[in-house]
C-alpha cells in the first residue's frame, strides 16, 4: 500500500475559495510546430475584490518550458515548480496589471490526449477538466471566466478556435470569443480539413454558419450529424427558449480522443465515431448515439457554457442537467417509452453497479484526488435522474418556471448545486432541504413494499433502506416520488398514474372506494432511481406484462419475470418455465406493439446484470453458471418460437433504401433479435446469407454477431476485415464483436492474440477500448476461473497508464465488482489491484482508482 506521505492529496469541497485575481481579457498567440509550439499569453489581471488584497498570484502549469515572463512589460524572474508558477505579491503592482508569458510545448509528444496534442497530423486540444494548464500558465479552474482572443500561426490550411473569426490570411487566423468562459472551454484545431456546411437561422433571425470539419475523404459521412445538430438547435429554442449566440458553430471530428465529445464554446470537438456515419458504415445504434451526443454537446452551450460550474464538485450541475436534456430530446425525436427503457437499462448496468461497489460516490462528491476519475455514471446518469425526480415533484409548469429563473439569474456565472436548488425553491415555493440528500448521499435506496386490502381500501406500505457506502455509514430518508397506477382484475386501469411522495423511512398510502382488490403498477416510468423490492407472483408479473398501460412498467414486468426465472435456472440448472415463455411470446408476436419495444422485451438480462441481481439477493454469482443459464434460456425461447421465426424474420425486412429513423431501426432491432434466435436452430444459415447480402452496417453487424454467438463466424469475420480494413471506426467493431462474443474459456486467449494483430493500435483510445474494454465487458470471459482475463486487462492497463492515464484509469473500473464473487476470484482480483498499486510511477489517476477499489 502507498503510505500517507506518498498518497496523492485530496481536493476538498470545503476548502473552496474564490481565486485571488480576476481576469478581464485573455490574448493567446500560438505558433504551432509538432515538437516546439510557442504559446504567448497576455492576461489582464486585477485583485479579486472578494478576496483580501496583496495575495500572491498562483498559476497552474504542467510540462511547460517557460521562455519569458513580464509584468506590465517588465521582465520578472519566476521559476515554475512541477504544478505551476507563483508570482509573489511583492512582484505585483497594487491594482490592475498585465502578465505576459511565453512557453514552449511539444504537442507531438503528448500521448495523454489532454492539452494540445496531435491526431493523424492534426493539431487539436482537450482542456476539460484540467488540460489548459498543459498549454499555458493560467488559473485553470472553472470560476475564472474571461473573453479570449486567439491568434494561430501554422502551416495548416484550416485554423480554428472559439467564437467568431475576426481575421485570416496565409498561415494565420484570429478568433474572438466575446462570451467570458473558463479555460476548460478553450479549443484550438489546425489541420488539413474539409467542411460539411449548412446555414441556420435562429428564432430571432440571426444567421449562423454551421460546419462539420473532417479529414478529406470523410465528408460524405457528415450528413446525419449535421441534421442532428440542426434539430438540436431548433429543439432548444422551442422547448427551453434558448438560442445560439455566435455567428459560427464548428464541430471537428478527431480519431484520437479520450472521451465521446467536448462542448468547447463554438468549437465542439468530437471523437470521430460520434460524427461519421453512413448506411454502410454505421449501425442504427451508432446513428442514435450520434444524434444524442451532438445534441448533448450543443445543449451545453446553455447548460455548461453560458452557466458553468463554480468548481468541479459541481460537475453534475452541467452534466446531469445536459444528460437530462439530451434524454428529453431523444424521447421527442424517437419514442419516450423506448428511450426510458434504454436509459434505465444503462442506469442499472453502470450506475447501480457503481453505487453498489467500492467506487460509490455522491452525485455531488465532497472530495476527489483526480477529477478525471469523477466523470462517472453517478455524476451523469444519476445526476439526470435527480433532475427527473425534481421535475416530477414540481410538475411541468414548475420545472419550466425554475429553468427560466435559472437562466435569468445565473447567465454568465459559475454556479453551484445550492444555486440550482434555490431556483426551484424560489420558483415553486417548495422546501427542498431534504431532497438535497440525493446530491450529497451515495448509494441506491432499496424500497420495500407490501400491501393490504380491506373493505374497498387498498394500502401500500413502503419502507426505504439507504445502504452504507464508502465513507458514508449512515444516511437519512430520501424524498422518493413513487408513481403508482392501479388495475382491476380484468386489466382496466382504475386509478391512473399518481405520484406518491415518500419522505419518511416508512410510509403508507391508501386508495379508497375500490370494488375489487387491484393489481398495483408501482414506480411507473421508473419514477426514482431505487431498487424496488416486492414479492410478486409470476402470474401477477405476467398480468402486468399483458395489461399495464405504462410502457415502462409493462416492460419491467417482463424483465422482472425473466430475471426471476433466470436466477432460478442459475441455481437449479433447469429450464425456463412454460408460463414465462408464453407471456413473452405473446408480446413478441403482438404486432400492435412497437417493434422496438418488442425487441427490448426479447433482450435477455445481461450476465453482469444477473450477477448484480444475484449478489443483491445474497448469492455469490457464478459467471459460468450465469452464462450457461442465459444460453439455455435463449435456446428454449428459440425452440418455442421455431415455427414463427423464419416468417417473422422475413416480414420484418425493411424495404427500400436504408434510413436510420426510429421506426425502421426498431424493425431492424426486432429482426436481428429474431435472427439471433433463428441462428440457434439453423446453425447460422440465415445469418450467413444476410452477412453476404446486407447493404447496411446494422444488418452486417447483426448477422456477424449471430454467427459469432453460434461459433460459425470465421468466414464472416474474414470477409468483414477484408472489406473494412481501411476504416478505423468500422474495424473497432471487428475487434470488439469477436471478443465480446467469445466463449468464456477462450475470451482471454483470443484477446491476447488480437493484441498482436498489426491493427491493434493500442495508443488509440477507441481501439484500446475495442479490445481490452471488450474483454472486460465479456462477463464470463473476464471472470474466467483461470484468472487470465484479470491478468491480461491489468497488464494492458499498466502498459497504457504511463502514456494515457485518463483512459487507463477509467477502464480500471472493470474491477469494481470484485467483491461479488467467490474467494478464489476475489483473491485473484485483489492481487491484480495490489500489483497495479505497487507499480513504480503509477499515475495519480490509476493510484486513486486502485486504492479506492481495495479499500473496504
Ligand atoms: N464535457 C464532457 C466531455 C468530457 C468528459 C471532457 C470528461 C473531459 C472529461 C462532454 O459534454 C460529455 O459529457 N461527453 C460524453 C458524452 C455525452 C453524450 C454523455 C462523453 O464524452 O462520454
Ligand atoms: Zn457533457
Amino acid at each position: 500500500m502507498t503510505d500517507a506521505s506518498t498518497a496523492p492529496k485530496a481536493v476538498l469541497l470545503a476548502d473552496y475559495q474564490p481565486f485571488s485575481h480576476v481576469i478581464s481579457q485573455v490574448d493567446l498567440a500560438f505558433h504551432l510546430s509538432p515538437r516546439a509550439t510557442r504559446v504567448k499569453a497576455r492576461l489582464a489581471l486585477s485583485p479579486n475584490p472578494q478576496r483580501a488584497s496583496g495575495l500572491d498570484l498562483r498559476l497552474d502549469g504542467e510540462g511547460l518550458t517557460l521562455i519569458s515572463c513580464m509584468v506590465n512589460g517588465v521582465a520578472v524572474h519566476a521559476t515554475p515548480d512541477a504544478s505551476g508558477l507563483t508570482l509573489p505579491a511583492a512582484l505585483l503592482p497594487d491594482g490592475a496589471f498585465v502578465l505576459e508569458t511565453e512557453v514552449e510545448i511539444a504537442p507531438e509528444a503528448n500521448t495523454a490526449l489532454e492539452g494540445l496534442y496531435m491526431s493523424k497530423g492534426m493539431y487539436c486540444t482537450q482542456c476539460e477538466a484540467e488540460g489548459f494548464r498543459k498549454i499555458t500558465f493560467y488559473p485553470d479552474r472553472p470560476d475564472v471566466m474571461a473573453p479570449f482572443r486567439v491568434r494561430i500561426e501554422a502551416e495548416a490550411p484550416v485554423l480554428l478556435s472559439n467564437g467568431n473569426l475576426v481575421g485570416k490570411g496565409e498561415g494565420w487566423a484570429e478568433w474572438h470569443d466575446p462570451w467570458p468562459k473558463p479555460a476548460y472551454l478553450f479549443a484550438l484545431v489546425a489541420g488539413d480539413l474539409v467542411a460539411h456546411s449548412a446555414p441556420f437561422k435562429t428564432a430571432s433571425g440571426r444567421d449562423v454558419a454551421l460546419n462539420i470539419w473532417v479529414r478529406p475523404g470523410d465528408e460524405d459521412r457528415c450528413a446525419y450529424a449535421m441534421d442532428s445538430l440542426i434539430r438540436s438547435m431548433r429543439w432548444d429554442e422551442q422547448v427551453y427558449g434558448r438560442e445560439y449566440d455566435l455567428d459560427i458553430f464548428n464541430i471537428v471530428a478527431v480519431d484520437d480522443f479520450n472521451m465521446g465529445a467536448m462542448e468547447n464554446k463554438g468549437l465542439n470537438i468530437f471523437n470521430s465515431k460520434y460524427v461519421l456515419a453512413s448506411a454502410k458504415t454505421a449501425t442504427d445504434d451508432d446513428f442514435g448515439r450520434i444524434e444524442a451526443i451532438i445534441a448533448h454537446e450543443y445543449f451545453h452551450n446553455w447548460t455548461g457554457n453560458r452557466i458553468t460550474c463554480r468548481d468541479w464538485f459541481q460537475l453534475c450541475l452541467k452534466e446531469g442537467l445536459t444528460v437530462f436534456r439530451d434524454q428529453q430530446f431523444t424521447g421527442d425525436m424517437r419514442s419516450h417509452a423506448v428511450k426510458r427503457i434504454e436509459d434505465v437499462l444503462m442506469l442499472r448496468a453502470r450506475q447501480f453497479r457503481e453505487d453498489q461497489g467500492p467506487l460509490a460516490h455522491a452525485v455531488r462528491p465532497d472530495a476527489y484526488v483526480e477529477i478525471n476519475n469523477f466523470y462517472t455514471a453517478t455524476i451523469y446518469e444519476k445526476g439526470a435522474e435527480v433532475i427527473g425526480m425534481l421535475k416530477r415533484l414540481v410538475g411541468e409548469a414548475g420545472y419550466a418556471k425554475a429553468l427560466d429563473l435559472y437562466f435569468d439569474r445565473h447567465d454568465g456565472q459559475a454556479a453551484t448545486i445550492e444555486d440550482w436548488i434555490a431556483v426551484f425553491e424560489d420558483a415553486t415555493g417548495r422546501d427542498l432541504a431534504q431532497f438535497k440528500r440525493w446530491y450529497s448521499e451515495a448509494g441506491t435506496p432499496r424500497l420495500h413494499v407490501h400491501e393490504d386490502w380491506a373493505d374497498g381500501t387498498y394500502t401500500l406500505h413502503f419502507t426505504q433502506e439507504n445502504p452504507a457506502t464508502p465513507g458514508q455509514p449512515v444516511k437519512g430518508a430520501k424524498v422518493i416520488p413513487i408513481a403508482v397506477g392501479l388495475l382491476n382484475p380484468n386489466g382496466d386501469e382504475v386509478v391512473e398514474t399518481t405520484v406518491l411522495e415518500m419522505t419518511e423511512g416508512r410510509q403508507s398510502f391508501a386508495f379508497t372506494g375500490l370494488s375489487a382488490r387491484p393489481v398495483p403498477s408501482i414506480l411507473r416510468g421508473f419514477s426514482a432511481p431505487v431498487v424496488l423490492e416486492r414479492n410478486v407472483s409470476a402470474s401477477e408479473r405476467a398480468f402486468l406484462l399483458a395489461h399495464d398501460t405504462d410502457p415502462f412498467n409493462k416492460w419491467e414486468a417482463g424483465r422482472g419475470l425473466a430475471k426471476e426465472i433466470l436466477a432460478q435456472m442459475v441455481t437449479d440448472g433447469g429450464k425456463p418455465s412454460a408460463d414465462w415463455l408464453e407471456a413473452l411470446v405473446r408480446v413478441v408476436m403482438d404486432d400492435r406493439l412497437d417493434p422496438a419495444f418488442r425487441a427490448l422485451a426479447l433482450r435477455l438480462p445481461s450476465d453482469d446484470d444477473m450477477a448484480q441481481t444475484l449478489f443483491l439477493s445474497g448469492y455469490v454469482p457464478d459467471p459460468d453458471r450465469i452464462y450457461a443459464a442465459r444460453r439455455r434460456m435463449g435456446d428454449a425461447l428459440a425452440h418455442r418460437l421455431s415455427a414463427d421465426l423464419p416468417r417473422l424474420f422475413n416480414d420484418l425486412d425493411v424495404p427500400g433504401p436504408y434510413s436510420p429513423d426510429a421506426v425502421a431501426a426498431g424493425r431492424r432491432a426486432l429482426r436481428m433479435a429474431v435472427l439471433d434466435l433463428l441462428s440457434r436452430l439453423d446453425g447460422g444459415k440465415a445469418a450467413e446469407a444476410l452477412s453476404q447480402s446486407a447493404d447496411n452496417m446494422t444488418e452486417e453487424v447483426g448477422a456477424l454477431s449471430c454467427l459469432l454467438s453460434v461459433g460459425a463466424g470465421d468466414a464472416a469475420l474474414a470477409r468483414f476485415k477484408a472489406r473494412w480494413s481501411d476504416n478505423g471506426n468500422v474495424m473497432d467493431k471487428w475487434f470488439a464483436l469477436q471478443i465480446g462474443l467469445a466463449p468464456p474459456a477462450k475470451a482471454a486467449a483470443l484477446t491476447e492474440s488480437l493484441t498482436s494483430d498489426p491493427g491493434f493500435a493500442w495508443r488509440n483510445p477507441n481501439r484500446f477500448r475495442s479490445v481490452i474494454g471488450a474483454l472486460s465487458a465479456n462477463h464470463a470471459g473476464f471472470h474466467n476461473a483461470s484468472g487470465a482475463g484479470y491478468r491480461l486487462v491489468a497488464d494492458w492497463l499498466l502498459k497504457l497508464d504511463p502514456l494515457n492515464p485518463q483512459t487507463a484509469a477509467r477502464m480500471s473500473s472493470a474491477f469494481e465488482t470484485w467483491r461479488r464473487y467467490d474467494a478464489d476470484r476475489k483473491g485473484m482480483v485483489q492481487a491484480e489491484l495490489q500489483r497495479i498499486l505497487a507499480t513504480p510511477n503509477l499515475s495519480r489517476d490509476m493510484t486513486e482508482m486502485a486504492q479506492r477499489m481495495l479499500t473496504d
